[in-house]
């Protein structure tokens, strides 16, 4: 078994992925190349699986814990004075997840940014970092992904990244908010 089948493997199990997904790990050929075209589509069946964002917190409560579980410091401002539907707080939370995953791995960025907020009755999440910019599509699946699962709800990503930075990608949502949940991290003075 090729270390890249293993991996595959490991990741599968680690997530307890149905057997039509194990069936592709082993569909595939023992060469390198297809292998990684392997993992690039479990990558992408990962992505699509139900996030697990809790549905007593909240979207912002969310962000702010998985901020705190990143090795860089990241600045959280929240402005939503309710919630979204679950299926709208799935998506921004996932893409929120790959745009701070990205400014950590590629931007080589001292602040990032995200501020979430409700505007035009649209959910609005912009995500900053001070990096050098260049953020391109064509160089990988995790932003195409957001495109993808964000048009699952009708929301847009509009990316801005030159070179030199900085990069700042706004996402749009359409939704109306409904009743608002108590902050499980208080905002302090
Ligand atoms: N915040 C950023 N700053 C600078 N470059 C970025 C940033 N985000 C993305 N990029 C560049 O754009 C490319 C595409 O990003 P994308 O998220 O689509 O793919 P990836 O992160 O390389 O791989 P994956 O498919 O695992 O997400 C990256 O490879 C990187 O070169
Ligand atoms: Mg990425």
């Amino acid at each position: 078994m090729t270390v890249w089948r293993g991996a595959a493997l490991t990741l599968l199990a680690a997530l307890h992925l149905p057997v039509a997904a194990l069936s592709l790990v082993f569909a595939c050929g023992f060469g390198k190349d297809e292998s990684r075209r392997t993992l690039a589509k479990l990558r992408d069946l990962v992505r699509d699986i139900r996030p697990p964002v809790p549905t007593g917190r909240g979207l912002a409560d969310a962000v702010r814990a998985l901020a705190l579980e990143m090795v860089v410091d990241i600045d959280v401002d929240v402005d939503l004075p309710g919630r979204c539907p679950p299926a709208v707080e799935a998506a921004a939370y996932v893409a929120t997840r790959e745009l701070i995953t990205n400014a950590i791995r590629h931007a080589a960025a001292e602040t990032i940014r995200v501020e979430i907020g409700h505007r035009q009755r649209s959910l609005q999440i912009v995500v900053t970092d001070d990096g050098g910019g260049g953020a391109d599509e064509s160089r990988g699946s995790g932003l195409v992904g957001i495109r993808r699962r964000l048009g699952t709800v009708g929301g847009t990503l509009h990316l801005s990244s030159p070179p030199g930075g900085p990069t700042r990608a706004t996402m749009e949502i359409p939704c109306a908010l409904s009743a608002p949940t108590t902050p499980f991290y208080p905002e302090t003075a």
